[in-house]
């Protein structure tokens, strides 16, 4: 029996294509994944720091396996990605029985890792950051139909409230020569759909006159044959480009859909947070998106209870989600990170008042995404199936171009294809439609 590993992954799309590769380095060396983890040999927690509530949850997460390994004393357990940044060393003396510590950077050095914490080595501890160079990673070989494609790395944004530069650091664009060769190599094994990733997309080559510019890229993308569905993530209202405006109206495989945080509707919030952008700017991208693609779906993050929110500002954060309706909305409260700017000034929104305004501000976009979804009722729409749907057998389940979940009766053999949905019925959460050809 070869040996298995579990990996439990926090975070963003970032984090969740580390775990793909970190398990395609094992694969490749003997190791099976199981989702198991009480009769795993390897235990991987890939963690996420941007918010205080990810970070408790791996290491509560982190704390029930170095019990586990009280009784096994056998099994190695490890922690990667921004937590293991940041804490490094450190985290050794918090969590005894802690084997590894691997920061994003460092991956390809999993296998290595492991055969030497097998070997008896203790306190293996890989964090080191290279600068200003892409770190090119192993690139996961299994088939898929819909794969993440890492574009740049890094970011320079410095949100004042944000960690993500200190963990992930500068930011740094990976050669369009490679993207598109691996974007080609991924056609050949099925995959119809690629997300573009990184922490900042449309930053892409932005000081590199020699590199194509963002929406060149995609332009190039369309044009590999089979590639159906091009998507991003995620986006910075700073620096999205009429050129990116322009794509989604010209680029067909484009899909009709932008992720593109507001985080606050107060110019004031927005100054503090040093965003880069006011709330009249970012209405006016919203204006220029639907001007130019009526049907975009667009998505959002938004924060409540930054340092010195005040009813005000709040009231402006739910007036900003009325004028746009986003179609989605991730929301959070805010928690101070050790090392950001905003950290340094007093939390002083009660957290009460925050849990509060984060429930007016949910039930204000229930409402809104679900009568956008009513609204696609008998509308035609464009699906590619992913497989059958979780909650009912007979009923296959895959996304628009928009982004939204679609669940209808259909064959299995539908899967990985790309098939046309009469929308019957918009839920909360997703759509229910029918077959039609
Ligand atoms: N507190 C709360 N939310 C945060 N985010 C980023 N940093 C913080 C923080 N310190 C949110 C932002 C970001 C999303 C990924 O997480 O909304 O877009
Ligand atoms: Fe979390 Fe940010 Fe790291 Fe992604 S990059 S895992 S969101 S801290």
């Amino acid at each position: 029996m070869g040996r298995r590993v579990y990996i439990k992954t926090f975070g963003c799309q970032m984090n969740e294509h580390d775990s793909e590769r970190m398990l395609a380095l094992l694969e490749g060396c003997g190791y099976q994944e199981t989702e198991r983890w009480e009769e795993a040999d390897v235990i991987l927690v890939n963690t996420c720091t941007v918010r205080e509530k990810p970070e408790q949850k791996a290491y509560s997460i982190l704390g029930r396996f170095q019990q586990l390994k009280e009784n096994n004393p056998a099994v190695i357990v490890g922690i990667a990605g921004c937590v293991a940044q940041q804490g490094g060393e450190r985290l050794f003396a918090r969590m005894p029985g802690l084997d590894f510590v691997l920061g994003p950077g460092k991956i390809h050095q999993l296998p290595e890792i492991l055969h030497d914490v097998e070997k008896g080595k203790q306190g293996v501890c890989a964090i080191d950051f290279e600068n200003g160079a892409f770190v090119n990673l192993p690139i996961p070989h299994v088939r898929q139909l819909s794969a993440y494609v890492t574009i740049m790395q890094g970011c320079d944004n410095f949100c004042s409230y944000c960690i993500v530069p200190s963990v992930r650091g500068r930011e740094r664009s990976r050669p369009s020569h490679d993207i598109l060769a691996e974007i080609g190599a991924l056609t050949q094994t099925g995959t119809k759909e690629v997300t573009l990733l990184g922490q900042n997309v449309n930053a892409y080559a932005k000081n590199n006159p020699h590199e194509l510019t963002f929406p060149q890229l995609l332009a190039k993308i369309n044009e590999i044959p089979g590639m159906e569905r091009i998507r991003f993530t995620t986006s910075h209202p700073r620096d999205l480009t009429e050129g990116t405006i322009e794509a989604f109206g010209t680029v067909e495989h484009l899909c009709e859909h932008l992720h593109l945080p507001f985080q606050a509707g107060s110019d004031v919030v927005l100054t503090r947070m040093n965003r880069g952008h006011t709330r009249e700017e970012y209405l006016s991208q919203v204006k220029r998106l639907r001007e130019k693609v009526p049907q975009i779906s667009i998505t959002a993050d938004v924060m409540v209870g930054f340092p010195g929110e005040s009813e005000a500002d709040f009231d402006q954060t739910l007036a900003l989600m009325q004028a746009v309706e986003f179609d989605g909305l991730f929301s959070f409260k805010y928690s101070p990170r050790k090392g950001t700017r905003a950290a340094q000034w007093k939390d002083d929104c009660p957290p009460e008042v925050k849990q509060g305004r984060l429930e007016m501000l949910q039930e204000l976009q229930r409402g809104i995404t679900l009568r956008k979804n009513k609204a696609l009722e008998r509308a035609i729409r464009e699906v590619l199936v992913e497989g059958r749907s979780r909650n009912s057998p007979h009923k296959m389940t895959g996304r628009t171009r928009c982004n939204r979940i679609v669940n209808f009766p259909g064959n299995h053999e539908l899967a990985g294809e790309l098939v046309k949905v009469k929308i019957t019925e918009g839920l909360q959460n997703s759509l229910r439609g029918e077959h039609r050809g």
